[in-house]
């Protein structure tokens, strides 16, 4: 028995010094101390000894079994070391090598002429508001004193999804669904891209982007509408920058008006960015239409209000400068880090 014994430890010492894996140790573990492996064999076999002798050779046995489970922890800690110290070294990093540099994205002049009008509003107490690029027919034109046939609607041909739906020609289209809504007074603006079947060229594209102005409440006048663009103006361009309205014609307002600024780089002298005029024209406006008031559930006679349209690229390229609209779509980043 003592043989046997000796013999089970020596080939378990050999096999856990032979294994390289911890699979390999676990199929020891089975093989030797597990239900049908050899010590338990041999504990098995205890039956057939005398009863001085059992005692003895169960703890020899339990010494044998304690022996070889402390060698096969050992051997599996030691394993485990081994394993993390070469993950270790696989994955050491070298914290002086030079780093991969980051893109940097910039803002577009877009964005920024944007961020600074809508600064501008926000100052004055305005909110801003979206409203959505697939419009239908009554918001874009119905609404707006645009009946079916009118000529306006040629004058902004779009694409039409249905006969009722379409991609907005203009963020007008806001100003009657927030009437609609009916919560009075509104003092709002709402900036977003629209859409017309225009050829590209240095002043036009099929897609671009207006910021529309829209306030009601009682007494409002075209005195308001004056001071705030003079407001605008002045905030937006330089203080020395002065508007003048120019009388137009929009169907949903009346009456209606066009403004221009003094230039910015003659101060109204004339030169080549205001083509020798002194003036360059930067939005349409106009005090609310009764009858749009009216369709849109207001009472013309208790409450007024005035609008505007501006165009954001033309502002933005006025701004800065740029002659060319197509620069702004181009988004050629050596462009666009210049503002
Ligand atoms: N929607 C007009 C356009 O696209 C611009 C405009 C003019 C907007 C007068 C207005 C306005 O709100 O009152 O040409």
């Amino acid at each position: 028995m003592k043989e046997m014994l000796q013999k089970i430890r020596e080939e378990a010492d050999r096999r856990i010094a032979e294994s390289s894996t911890p699979e390999a140790l676990d199929e020891i573990k089975v093989a030797v101390l597990g239900k049908k492996g050899e010590l338990t064999a041999l504990l098995k076999g205890m039956k057939d000894l005398s009863p001085e002798e059992r005692p003895k050779v169960g703890q020899a046995v339990n010494e044998v079994r304690a022996e070889i489970e402390a060698k096969l922890d050992e051997k599996r800690t030691a394993m485990r070391r081994e394993l993390l110290t070469a993950k270790m070294k696989r994955e050491t990093i070298d914290v002086t090598l030079p780093g991969t540099r980051q893109m940097r994205g910039h803002k577009h002049p877009n964005q920024i002429a944007l961020e600074d009008l809508e600064r501008v509003f926000i100052g004055m107490g305005y909110e801003v508001v979206d409203g959505p690029e697939v419009e239908y027919d009554r918001y874009n034109f119905e609404l707006l004193n645009i009946p079916e046939n009118h000529p306006a609607k040629d004058e902004q041909d779009t694409f039409y999804i249905t006969k009722d739906i379409l991609l907005r020609t203009q963020t007008s289209s806001v100003q009657a669904r927030i009437m609609e809504k009916g919560d009075l007074p509104i003092k709002i603006i709402s900036p977003g891209r629209v859409f017309r079947s225009d050829e590209v060229d240095a002043t036009h594209s099929p897609s671009f982007h207006q910021v529309e102005g829209l306030v009601v409440g009682k007494g409002v006048t075209m005195a308001d509408l004056k001071g705030t663009l003079d407001q605008f103006a002045t905030s937006f361009f330089g203080p020395k920058t002065k508007t003048k309205l120019r009388p137009h014609h929009f169907p949903f307002t009346e009456p209606s008006a066009e403004v221009d600024v003094t230039c910015f780089k003659c101060a109204g002298k004339g030169c080549g960015v205001c083509k020798g005029s002194g003036w360059i024209e930067i939005l349409g406006c106009g005090m609310v239409h009764p009858h749009v008031l009216e369709m849109c559930g207001i009472d013309p006679n208790v409450y007024s209000g005035f609008a505007f349209g501006i165009g954001l690229e033309r502002v933005a390229l006025l701004k800065y400068e740029i002659d060319d609209m197509r620069l702004l779509y181009e988004n050629d980043i050596r462009f666009l880090e210049q503002f």
